[in-house]
């Protein structure tokens, strides 16, 4: 089957998936007044829309001319990382992907607080922005703590998985890093068995502490806190986009 077929029908098949299959919660406690303002009037500057009608969307095209870096965050949370990030590496441009309206909001408040120009939003399923960004235009991707769905009936609802993991390919950069964390066991041996099952992908690792520390370039998370207060083991996995 030639490439365009291949990427056509995984397109076809995760359409329909995306449609039906967004679990999280979209919404919690309603936003104090500072923050709905901030939705209201800071995030239509930030947002990134994907019209349904849009063959692709070229994400260099949210940012300055000179800004020919773009880095995704999927499912930022509340933000943390992709604020530091985004200070720490002004030249970068920053999509962060996020459906969780209150994550988005206090999100927003660090944009105002730091003066922040460097992020775009995507407060969507990030599944419908991978399908429409263009091949290689991606030089770093990260999916810290993703919802971990351990039950195994529920295995399918994961971000990472045989049907992102084709989009992921196609839109990073070869030489791009993939940074994924979990706390989770079992989520730990799927991203492992799908990463290492992909050629285009090569792990990092060389030896335990590759995995089980956190480079110092890697801002720490809220929920990756709550993981080490509970005891729980983070594993931090950095892949090679190869070429
Ligand atoms: C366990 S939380 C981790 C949040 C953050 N990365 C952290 O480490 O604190 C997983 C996040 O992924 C978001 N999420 C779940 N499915 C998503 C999807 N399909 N696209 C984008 N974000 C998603 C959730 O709303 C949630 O905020």
């Amino acid at each position: 089957m030639g490439e365009n077929r291949y990427r056509r029908r995984v397109e076809g098949s995760v359409r329909l998936t995306v449609q039906r299959t967004l679990h999280g919660r979209r919404i919690g406690r309603p936003l104090r007044k500072s923050r709905q303002l901030l939705v209201d009037n800071l995030l239509p500057t930030l947002e990134i829309a994907v019209p349904a009608s849009e063959e692709s969307v070229d994400p260099a095209t949210f940012f300055a001319p000179d800004m020919r870096n773009i880095w995704l965050e999927i499912g930022f949370g509340s933000g943390e990382h992709l604020v530091r990030q985004a200070i720490e590496n002004p030249s970068v441009g920053f999509i962060g992907c996020e459906p969780f309206i209150n994550g988005v909001a206090r999100l927003l408040a660090d944009i105002e607080k730091h003066d922040i120009k460097n992020v775009r939003i995507f407060r969507d399923d990030a599944r419908i922005l991978l399908r429409a960004m263009p091949d290689q235009s991606i030089g770093r991707t990260f999916i810290l703590f993703p919802d971990p769905w351990p039950k195994k009936r529920h295995h399918k609802r994961r971000i990472i998985g045989p049907l992102t993991i084709p989009f992921l390919t196609h839109l990073m950069r070869i030489g791009a890093e993939l940074r994924i964390a979990t706390d989770d066991p079992s989520y730990k041996e799927w991203i492992l068995q799908y990463l290492l099952a992909c050629e285009a992908f090569e792990w990092r690792a060389r030896q335990p502490r590759d995995w089980r520390i956190r480079p110092e370039d890697w801002p720490p998370t809220r929920y990756e806190k709550k993981a080490n207060e509970a005891g729980r083991q983070c594993t931090y996995f950095m892949f090679d986009r190869q070429g």
